[in-house]
């Protein structure tokens, strides 16, 4: 045992050395360990999972095709994996390489944004999504879908799926892609699009990390709407009834699957934490038509809210509303972070959740929830529904599975800035919260958004991508990156 963590350590001091030899010859801008910045460069956003990766590759703007291209032979050579970093913002730290000992090719310097006379706008992959966002807007008042934190970065969120409230109405964040530029694992780089190397292309949207490196999004953008009703409507005090609270939420899911009153332009989600229960979204339409339509119907039988919100707003005021203040995010020395744990689960929209289900669900969350081991919450985000353009392609656009999903959950418990307090009994809780709702169900799949590092590899292919899906990447990934250079614990992998 000790033995074979004295060579461990010896085997992985050989390959960093061999990697910074490699780098320097090649004139490639890097840190190690020994380098000052290197602590700050790896601190990850979920402090829960601080990975030691034995490089992190930082390429010039101005440089980035040659450096990348030597990066990837001198990590092919030395036998080192591959991720890379934009936003930082994984869940598991795999753009921290996902264990100790990869290499982090860090995208932080690839911040040009160009926006386009037809409508387009051209991204680099370090790039965060409030920024984006602002710089569309400025431009023509055109807009992206895309989540709610500015600080996401867009080369992890535009190629893992990209869900917000606009996504109803305008599809998901990698809908909007026309084209990639990206770097393969034997170094080129390529210019991808549904013609030009259409493998790269197609697995690059939905299982990038698998992949290679988007070094540049060629964008497509959409007229915002002239103004945007952004509503939330809070109940405290409810979890007394398991069968109560199931029972609001069939209305509830009645009312997101009801064509009388909901079209694609409505986005909403619930949130809910054991104390409180908030509906809320964003209609791009009609302030009158909202309250007398499609809030009636939605409140139509519940409790009374305990608080109200339903106020009108340019497109841009939303953006600021949900990114709670300010889309301004600094391009170098972010620094916020979490540490926490996620799972997610996709309901489809052809089997809602049933009254046993949501039964199940509450009544774990009266006994467990209340008074948690630690602060946690959920969120249904709705992706089908009337009119949904998520739901609207298939699987031959984009390696994208979870689009036939009438709902969307997250289960998030964290402690706040502290890289040792999350207690293991929170995970459990996390963990039960979610086994609550999938018991004697097996057509429940998972958001690779929401990357979840408790799965093993095989149920992450399973719940991520399903068969379909996952039989495709791998024949794409034996052609592109044979080695599998491109590597985290949930990487699809072609010859083993
Ligand atoms: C506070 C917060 C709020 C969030 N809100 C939402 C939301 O509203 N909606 C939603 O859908 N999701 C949301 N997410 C999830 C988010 O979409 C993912 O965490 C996303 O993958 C982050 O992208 P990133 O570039 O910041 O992350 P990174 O950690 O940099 O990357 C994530 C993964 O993508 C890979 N990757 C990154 N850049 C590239 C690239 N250029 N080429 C190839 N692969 C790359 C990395 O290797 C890694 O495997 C949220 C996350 C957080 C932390
Ligand atoms: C690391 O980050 C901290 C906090 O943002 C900053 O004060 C410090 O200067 C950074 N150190 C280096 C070496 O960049
Ligand atoms: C990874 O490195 C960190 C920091 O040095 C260390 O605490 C941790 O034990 C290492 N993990 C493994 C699996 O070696
Ligand atoms: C759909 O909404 C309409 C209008 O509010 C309502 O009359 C009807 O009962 C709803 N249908 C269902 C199935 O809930
Ligand atoms: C799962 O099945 C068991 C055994 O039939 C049953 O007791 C339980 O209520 C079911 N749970 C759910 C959430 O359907
Ligand atoms: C982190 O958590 C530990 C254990 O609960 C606690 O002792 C410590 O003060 C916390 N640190 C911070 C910075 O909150
Ligand atoms: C790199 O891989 C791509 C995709 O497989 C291929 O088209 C390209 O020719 C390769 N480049 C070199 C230099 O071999």
């Amino acid at each position: 045992m000790l033995l074979e963590s004295i060579l461990l350590v010896a085997a992985a001091a050989v390959t960093g050395a061999c990697v910074e030899e490699c780098l320097t010859s090649y004139n490639v801008p890097f840190s190690v360990e020994s380098s000052p910045d290197y602590n700050n460069l790896t601190k990850p956003y979920n402090l829960r999972l601080w990975y030691k990766p034995a490089v992190v590759v930082i390429p010039d703007n101005d440089k980035v095709e040659e450096q990348l291209h030597a990066a990837m032979r001198c990590a092919s050579m030395c036998g080192t994996k591959v991720q890379a970093k934009s936003g930082g913002h994984s869940y598991a730290s795999f753009s921290s390489g996902g264990r100790n000992g990869s290499m982090v090719v860090d995208l932080q310097n690839l911040q040009d944004i160009n926006v386009g006379g037809e409508g387009t706008v051209t991204a680099g992959a370090g790039v965060r999504i409030g920024t984006l966002a602002a710089a569309v807007y400025a431009r023509g008042k055109r807009g992206l879908a895309h989540g709610t934190c500015p600080g996401i970065g867009v080369g992890g969120h535009f190629t893992h799926g990209g869900f917000g409230y606009q996504s109803r109405a305008w599809g998901l964040a990698l809908d909007h892609i026309y084209a990639l530029d990206v770097v393969l694992s034997n170094g080129s780089m390529v210019h991808a699009t549904p013609d030009k190397y259409p493998e790269v292309y197609y697995a690059m949207r939905g299982a990038a990390d698998s992949f290679g490196i988007v070094t540049k999004f060629w964008l497509n953008t959409i007229q915002a709407p002239p103004s945007v009703i952004d509503f939330a409507f809070e109940f405290a005090g409810l979890y007394g009834s398991a069968e109560n609270l199931a029972d609001g939420f069939l209305h509830v899911q009645d009312f997101v699957r009801n064509s009388t009153v909901v079209d694609s332009n409505l986005g909403f989600g619930m949130y809910l934490d054991g104390q409180v229960l908030l509906l809320r979204g964003s209609y791009f339409g009609d302030l009158d038509h909202f309250n007398s339509v499609i809030a009636a119907e939605l409140l139509r039988g519940l409790p009374t809210p305990s608080t109200s919100m339903v106020n009108k707003h340019t497109y841009l005021e939303s953006l600021e509303l949900l990114a709670g203040g300010s889309l301004s995010v600094p391009a170098h020395g972010y620094d916020l972070h979490d540490n926490f744990f996620a799972k997610s689960i996709t309901v489809p929209e052809h089997a809602p959740l049933t009254r046993e289900n949501l039964v199940s669900y509450f009544s774990y969350i009266i006994a467990k929830g209340v008074n948690p081991p630690a602060p946690w919450f959920s969120i249904l985000n709705l992706y089908g529904g009337p009119g949904s353009k998520i739901n609207a392609k298939d699987l031959d656009f984009a390696a994208y599975s979870d689009r036939k999903s009438l709902w969307v959950f997250q289960h998030y418990v964290f402690k706040e800035e502290n890289q040792t307090a999350l207690p293991q009994e929170g995970m459990d809780f996390i963990t039960g919260l979610s086994q609550a709702v999938t018991q004697n169900r097996t057509d429940f799949g998972a958001y690779l958004n929401y990357v979840d590092p408790s799965l093993s590899a095989e149920e992450a292919y399973q719940l991520y991508y399903g068969q379909e899906l996952y039989d495709r990447l791998v024949e794409i990934k034996r052609l592109v990156d044979p080695y599998n250079l491109f590597w985290n614990p949930q990487t699809i992998v072609g010859f083993p």
